[in-house]
């Protein structure tokens, strides 16, 4: 397994501008919703990561034609019944999105599909997603265990109402999916709003689809007909959360991040940051379906903070980022009503705490979160850190290697591709602009 170096303080600190790769979600879903919709959905600044690279594969698979070069991704929709059975099984990788979305997508064909993954997707729950589908006639097959493989038989689909056990936009978006191709209108119930692109974007393919007031309770009417569409996807906001922590925790420092998604869904990083004294403003910002903007970030000195449960999905994939940041703020912060970390790529509710007390810092590991006691210099006692394998362990160590200056190492840095395979490039020229 490879091991790097990892950048340390720099004296100077952080600076210049980085223009944010394309949001994974959104990504995702530009080719779900763009393969299930008749004619073709252009995708400008898609997120060329592994994670969204075995969604376009998958749906090859499925007989959808895909033309794609750096700068544009086109997809030929085949319509709403149009995917076609694949004669391989179909390979996930260590993609949750790209399973548990597609499980939903399958579940209404007329044909039989076999989902596959990687040693750590293979490890994490996909009954929460068959037991909603089968509530409305979907056949999905999971282990004892209730992971992948899975086979979806594809079957007759029905409207109901359900009320999810989970807050999970993956879940939300593959009952989302089945009810398009219901013979009854649905209802689904979230237990807490999640992100809603796949709501937006359902939207503006033509599906008729509407969230009521308290932002939890979603309808869904069959749909006979999707139209392509342009898609420009926004900078993803839990890429740049990376460099809005580092800026603020390296002393000296000052960037600009570029085109980054600002749906309010999204967002949860931006209030903890302001909450804990970040210095930060919104430069610019477009307001449309998915809204973005440019954030100037600088460093600054963090208070404490606490983190529950209502909170937590519009932060979800941020949280290894949060207990960072209250590493560096001087006296007691809790995370709290996280249980959902334990089952991401890593239970990252255990790597944070191994990764952050290596470096010295003081976590408890709770049920459901953390207790941090942070302090502005940490006693350092280990040189190698590890990624587990996942990708935003990876990129919070490296962020977290910044706030020290003693030689560091970081473990399977390779894993930082299935989200962010420029980050390095992208650190490395904050690190070489010096004021
Ligand atoms: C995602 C939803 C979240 C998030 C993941 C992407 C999505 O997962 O952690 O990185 O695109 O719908 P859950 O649905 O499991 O919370």
């Amino acid at each position: 397994m490879k091991k790097i170096k990892l950048d340390t303080l720099p004296p100077k600190g952080l600076h210049g501008t980085v223009d944010i790769p394309g949001d994974k979600s959104i990504s995702h879903r530009a080719l779900m919703v763009g393969a299930i919709s008749e004619g073709q959905t252009t995708i400008n600044h898609f997120l060329w990561s592994q994670d969204c690279q075995n969604t376009l594969e998958a749906l090859r698979q499925l007989g959808i034609k895909i033309e794609a070069n750096k700068e544009q991704v086109i997809v030929h929709g085949k319509g709403v019944r149009g995917l076609e059975a694949s004669a391989q099984p179909l390979e996930m990788g260590n993609s949750g999105t790209t399973t548990r979305l597609l499980m939903g997508l399958l579940a209404g064909t007329d044909f039989t599909s076999r989902l596959q993954g990687d040693s750590s997707l293979s490890k994490r729950p996909m009954k929460r997603v068959a037991e909603p589908l089968s509530k409305m006639g979907a056949q999905i097959e999971t282990t004892k265990l209730g992971t992948l493989p899975v086979i979806v038989k594809g079957s007759k689909i029905h409207g109901t109402k359900l009320q999810l056990q989970v807050a999970s936009a993956q879940v939300k978006s593959a009952v989302i999916f089945a009810a398009l191709q219901a013979d009854t209108p649905m209802t689904v119930i979230e237990k807490l709003p999640t992100r809603n692109h796949t709501e937006l974007m359902l939207r503006k393919f033509g599906a008729d689809i509407s969230t009521e007031k308290d932002q939890k309770t979603i309808n869904i009417k069959p749909a006979n007909r999707l139209r392509g569409q342009v898609v420009n996807v926004p900078g993803d906001i839990s890429s740049a959360a990376f460099f809005l922590v580092a800026a603020t925790i390296v002393p000296n420092s000052r960037i600009t991040l570029k085109n980054v998604s600002l749906n309010p869904t999204r967002t949860g990083i931006l209030n903890v940051l302001k909450r804990m004294g970040a210095n930060f403003k919104i430069l610019y910002r477009e307001n449309n379906d998915e809204s973005y903007g440019d954030i100037e970030i600088s460093a600054s000195n963090l208070k404490p903070v606490r983190i529950t449960g209502v909170e937590i999905p519009a932060l979800i994939d941020e949280l290894p980022l949060v207990a960072l940041l209250a590493a560096c703020a001087d006296g007691k912060s809790e995370i709290r009503g996280a249980a959902e970390l334990r089952v991401k790529e890593t239970d990252r509710i255990s790597t944070v705490t191994q990764e952050l007390s290596k470096l010295g810092v003081s976590v408890t590991e709770l049920p459901d979160g953390m207790i941090i006691h942070g302090r502005k210099n940490w006693k350092t006692n280990t040189v190698e850190l590890d990624s587990h394998g996942d990708h935003r362990i990876g990129m919070m160590l490296a962020v977290a290697a910044l706030r020290t200056d003693q030689e560091l190492y970081l473990n399977d840095p390779a894993a930082i591709a299935v989200s962010y395979p420029s980050f390095f490039e992208d650190l490395k020229s904050l690190l070489n602009v010096r004021k």
